[in-house]
């Protein structure tokens, strides 16, 4: 696609998110930006960013303190080598470099803790350097919109995909453009449920026109069974209940179903529920939970669906809900997954 750094920069410029370590061509504090997200997310990392900014203002401050006090600052973090490695490398870049960060990709590179990745994403951050990041994000957006089924686990895998983002960085804006990407991977084409009815590649993405968006990334390493957990929301609102079209790209395509909050797990209580956005937007505040009821695994070809059904009643159906609102005397006429039909069943057997 042509015309991909364009979109992505324009899309970044409207979207993308206004995080501390992008207001600063400052090497230093970009490194440790990157080190510490490489460790957790932007939400948790962004309080443990500050935290180091302002003890250690520079490398030297960093060089000079006690293992001790870099590793109490970075505990909680987990996967302590990492904040060893920074540690050690900060008094590289005193002892071989005087103190300055730095400035070419192979010198960066070369700090204990820094790999490829780093290295371009500090370089073309810090100095406008046209070197692409490939973190998994990156993985996932280009495997998907080439639909690209080498397995990014491979040194093969690795190769193809830093050419790939190689050609398709701009250069001329090669800091923004990594940082663009990596947004993209996180709040667009995100890994469980992207928002393609958002997605400004949406027309040209090779994986949605073949279905395959949920196998994307393809690892060598994993089996190719994976589970996922359903948890629908059976909303009850007098004669009606709601009922959704499930889109292209994914399981099930064009089958209806209940609104689905897809989560990393089953064991989840009415309280996590209740308190995510998708929730408050299906069912408001105003609720009552009639039961909950737990289907049998689902086996399907390539993945094992464990779905959960909350059985919602509501006074009253949010905004977002009317417009896909179904009388409850209409349901028969949908066609439904099999794993929904094992519900009504289950419904009936236990109402007899
Ligand atoms: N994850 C890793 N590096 C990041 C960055 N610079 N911005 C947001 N998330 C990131």
């Amino acid at each position: 696609m042509e015309d991909f750094a364009q979109i992505l920069l324009a899309w970044y410029a409207r979207e993308g998110r206004d995080l501390s370590w992008r207001h600063t061509h400052d090497p230093y504090r970009i490194w440790l930006s990157e080190i510490i997200l490489q460790q957790t997310r932007v939400a948790q990392g962004t309080a443990y960013y500050h935290r180091f900014i302002e003890r250690f203002t520079d490398v030297t401050s960093l060089a000079v303190a006690s293992e001790d006090e870099v590793l109490k600052l970075w505990q909680g973090l987990g996967y302590y080598s990492r904040a060893r490695h920074l540690h050690k490398a900060a008094q590289e870049i005193v002892a071989r470099f005087g103190g300055r960060f730095p400035k070419t990709f192979e010198e960066v590179r070369s700090l204990t803790g820094v790999g490829d990745y780093t290295a371009a994403a500090i370089c073309s951050a810090a100095f406008g350097l046209p070197y692409a990041a490939v973190d998994g994000n990156v993985y996932r957006v280009l495997a998907r919109l080439f639909d690209i089924d080498t397995p990014i686990d491979t040194t093969s895998g690795k190769r193809q995909f830093a050419e790939l983002a190689q050609s398709l960085l701009d250069p001329a804006n090669a800091g923004s453009y990594n940082q663009a990407i990596m947004d993209f991977g996180a709040l667009v084409c995100t890994p469980l449920h992207p928002h393609c009815e958002e997605c400004p590649f949406s027309q040209h993405c090779l994986a949605l026109a073949a279905g395959m968006i949920t196998q994307r990334p393809v690892k060598r390493g994993k089996v190719s069974v994976r589970d996922r957990w359903f948890h629908y929301l059976h909303i009850l609102c007098k004669e009606h209940t709601v009922l959704c079209r499930r889109i292209a790209g994914d399981i099930w395509q064009g089958l209806y179903e209940f609104p689905l909050l897809e989560m990393s797990s089953a064991d989840v209580e009415i309280k996590d529920l209740c308190t995510s956005a998708d929730f408050q937007k299906w069912i408001g505040t105003d609720w009552h939970l009639r039961q909950r009821i737990s289907l049998p695994r689902h086996q399907l070809s390539h993945q094992r669906i464990h779905a959960v059904v909350w059985q919602i009643e509501v006074p009253k159906l949010t905004e977002l809900a009317v417009s896909y609102a179904c009388p409850i005397a209409k349901l028969e006429q949908y066609a439904i997954p099999r794993l929904l039909e094992r519900y009504f069943e289950i419904l009936s057997e236990t109402t007899k």
